[in-house]
């Protein structure tokens, strides 16, 4: 017999909890310990999917309710609303959603509007729910949104966050051989994508160390940085390592620098896992000394790039720390081209949508370093609509939408005279 409540929905509402009501983002999420790895998996491909469909739970939920509950319920709402209406089956839904209701104290006394509002979702018409427009970005980040790549592209970025993301994978060798074996897609850039992936840890290949799970646009930064063969190579912002295992994989000898001893921790296993090499070093990137032949300064950023990854995002803060990091990133990179040789490239990296994280930092640098021009990629894998007018690659969440879209991400190279 299964539990009842089950310890995946029971544990999803928690993490709906905190990520809504308390802004704690689901990578830090608690209260998942004493869950197996399948409850696991089940509880957060719950919150995600529901958080990725949550303006449309709300739209349906509402037409069912007169007054707004408490914000428990009202998660213990969403996520039964939103299993229903992706086709779970209903009576086992309501009644262990309900369940958890009438085991909480603070929801107790709210059991019977919990299995009143799921029945009326369960009979109503879940067309509705699909007619519904895609969820929209919050406030603060759609508007600096529209006003830099317009309204008809935020909507389609909407509309990827909605669908969600495919499993990306780097190999360190052999991108054809291991398309066919993993039934993967070979991408023109040269990431391997799978629409459905299950467990990834049982994948062909993991346990080996033959690849590694990073979104197509995030492998490229390292790409624009050209042969590293035999070169050393800072990588300045490094954990969790998914660029630094591309810099070894490519020979370079890399220096794997992180502020984070908890971050550079996880470097460290995937770098075991993978049989690669670099030299871990803790440390503040703004404190580093030394001279390289190229740098890769993969920013700390807003992350406004991989929604479609982390739908907790836009709820768990307000853009408030933006500008803090506006000024982290432009000292980094400044900071950076003086720890790099006369000749040699940098490429600056961010994860993030917005133009003052990416373009506006190159044009700074370009205009008061007269001694550092950019780099326009030439490589045959870059497509015209992704370069930026500095000479930098605009990477955007609605791009390659057909074959399931890529994260958001700014790249370009610096070359030192
Ligand atoms: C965008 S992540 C890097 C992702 C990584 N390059 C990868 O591909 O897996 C940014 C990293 O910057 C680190 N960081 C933030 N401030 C730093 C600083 N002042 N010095 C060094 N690292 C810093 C964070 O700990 C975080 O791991």
């Amino acid at each position: 017999m299964p539990q009842s409540p089950s310890p995946a929905r029971k544990a999803a509402v928690d993490l709906l909890d905190q990520i809504l009501e308390q802004g704690r983002p689901l990578s830090e999420g608690r209260g998942l310990d004493r869950l197996s790895a399948a409850e696991k998996a089940t509880c957060r491909r719950l919150v995600v999917e529901t958080l990725r469909a949550l303006e449309r739970v709300d739209r349906v939920l509402q037409a069912h309710m007169r007054k707004k509950p408490t914000p428990r319920v009202r998660n213990i709402l969403r996520l039964g609303g939103y299993e229903i209406l992706s086709g779970g089956a209903a009576h086992g839904v309501v009644s262990d959603y309900v369940d958890i209701a009438a085991k909480g104290k603070l929801t107790q006394k709210s059991k019977g509007l919990v299995n009143a509002v799921l029945r009326k979702v369960a009979d109503g018409d879940g067309a509705d729910w699909t007619k519904a427009r895609f969820p929209r970005l919050p406030k603060w980040l759609r508007e600096p949104l529209v006003m830099a790549w317009g309204a008809q592209s935020v909507a389609n970025m909407e509309r990827v966050h909605f669908e969600g993301a495919p499993l990306d994978i780097t190999v360190k060798e052999d991108a054809h051989g291991w398309a066919e074996k993993l039934g993967a897609e070979l991408l023109p850039t040269g990431s391997l994508r799978l629409r459905e992936s299950g467990q990834v840890s049982a994948l062909p290949g993991f346990a080996d160390g033959a690849w590694w799970v990073q979104d197509a646009a995030a492998a490229l930064p390292v790409k624009l940085l050209g042969d590293v063969q035999g070169l050393s190579v800072l990588d300045m912002c490094a954990a969790p390592g998914g660029k630094t295992m591309q810099l070894a994989a490519a020979g370079a000898n890399v220096t794997a620098l992180d502020i984070s001893e908890q971050r550079l921790k996880r470097v460290a296993e995937n770098l075991t896992r993978t049989g690669l090499k670099a030299d871990l070093v803790q440390g503040n990137a703004m404190e580093h000394e030394g001279l390289y032949d190229a740098i890769l300064l993969d920013a700390p950023c807003s992350a406004t790039g991989t929604i479609r990854r982390h739908p907790d995002l836009p709820h768990v803060h307000e853009g408030e720390k933006i500008s803090e990091l506006i000024g982290l990133q432009e000292s980094m990179l400044n900071y950076a081209l003086t720890l790099l040789k006369p000749g040699g490239r940098l490429v600056f990296a961010t994860c993030s949508l917005l133009p003052d994280e990416g373009e506006c930092h190159i044009d700074d640098v370009l205009a008061n370093t007269p001694d550092v021009t950019i780099v326009p990629p030439t490589a045959d894998w870059v497509e015209e609509a992704w370069r930026s007018e500095e000479g930098g690659l605009r990477l955007r969440p609605d791009f390659w939408a057909p074959k399931g879209g890529m994260d958001g991400f700014y790249m370009a190279c610096l070359q030192k005279a």
